[in-house]
């Protein structure tokens, strides 16, 4: 009986210690903290999110190939996002103002942005803007308008020497190169009259903007270096837009006739209004007339695989915009950034 007894109370025991487990506490509840260093058990506990906050000012919206250029860039870094890392990014439109674009930058660190993605509006305002960020220690990522110095330098040591200060783009010279080799390699070597000089209209971006300074130079240099003659009928500031492309080249075209042989334009907007004046014309690129543009913008490249404009070049904004976010990841994880991350551009012909 006794061990009846004894069995019954073991028992009883075993049933109560279950019980208790069940109702105990559960494991999420911190660990009471025992002095030890052991780390935490964290268990079968939520994860913690860490959410950075992304600040990006671009130059204006109303540019096609930053539109699809920020598009990218906001895609991507979401990609990137995890269980427990997520970013928080306030995209702005500077409305190519230098003022607006300066207070979008204080209201970025009035916000406690943890890095920052710039495009600025002038880049000869650089230092002022990137001071301020750098002041308040935080990451500053430059993208597609690359700052010179006073004398060109590129390496401009007041701005980049930074830790925390980086541009990411591609080099103008090597754009404005492939326009002019593109005109160069032509069977004609774009002299379609045969007087032996190729005569051109140049349409240019935003005169600040060193991709429009080289791009303007460096293409007629590339007709030079291949020992082409050369004769400017006009050079005129488009800033980018397709309306203003198109009504230089209408003008230009009504002005200098069938004398225009080249129309050289800093981009495939104002390529795109310069094909529009073109056809009012009754001019037929290929025939009468060549036309380059920079970017290959997806209605670009499909003229240029048609034959309604000479060439084009890829201005890789996926490269770039890929290469902005992951050196802003580099700088949010607080791993060293260089100061130059350059992405190539690519020639497109038929
Ligand atoms: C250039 C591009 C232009 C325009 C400009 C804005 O690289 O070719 O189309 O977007 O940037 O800064």
């Amino acid at each position: 009986m006794k061990k009846y007894l004894a069995l019954l109370l073991a028992l009883v025991m075993v049933f109560a210690l279950a019980a208790c487990g069940e109702s105990a506490p559960a494991p999420a509840a911190a660990p009471a903290d025992t002095g030890s260093s052991a780390p935490a058990d964290t268990g079968s506990s939520a994860p913690e999110v860490k959410t950075y906050k992304v600040g990006v000012a671009i130059y204006q919206f109303d540019d096609n190939f930053m539109t699809l250029y920020r598009n990218e860039l906001q895609d991507y870094l979401k990609s990137l996002e995890t269980d427990t890392v997520k970013y928080d990014i306030t995209i702005v439109d500077g409305k190519n103002d230098m003022a607006e674009q300066n207070n979008q930058i204080d209201n970025f660190i009035t916000q406690g942005m943890d890095a920052i993605i710039l495009n600025l509006v002038q880049t000869s305002s650089a230092d002022a803007a990137i001071a301020k960020i750098v002041d308040a220690g935080i990451p500053c990522i430059l993208i597609n308008r690359e700052p010179l110095g006073d004398n060109g330098d590129e390496s401009y040591a007041g701005i980049l020497d930074n830790a925390t200060v980086c541009y990411v783009g591609a080099d103008a010279r090597q754009s404005g190169t492939y326009q002019g080799e593109i005109i160069a390699d032509l069977p004609n070597h774009g002299d379609i009259n045969g007087d032996g000089k190729v005569s051109y209209i140049m349409i240019e971006g935003d005169p600040e903007n060193v991709d429009a300074q080289y791009r303007t130079q460096f293409s007629i240099k590339a007709l030079q270096d291949a020992g082409i003659t050369v004769e400017c009928l006009d050079d005129q500031i488009g800033n980018w837009a397709l309306a203003k492309g198109q009504e230089i080249c209408a003008n230009d075209l009504a002005k200098f006739g069938d004398a225009v042989e080249v129309v050289f334009c800093n981009n495939d907007a104002m390529a795109l209004g310069a094909a529009a004046a073109i056809t009012a014309a009754g001019r037929t690129v290929g025939e009468d007339i060549y036309l380059v543009g920079v970017d290959a913008l997806e209605e670009c490249q499909q003229m240029v695989a048609d034959g309604t404009m000479t060439g084009t070049v890829l201005n890789d904004h996926i490269g770039q915009s890929h290469t902005a976010v992951d050196v802003t990841v580099a700088a949010l994880a607080g791993e060293a950034i260089n100061n130059y991350y350059w992405v190539d551009y690519v020639k497109v012909t038929k």
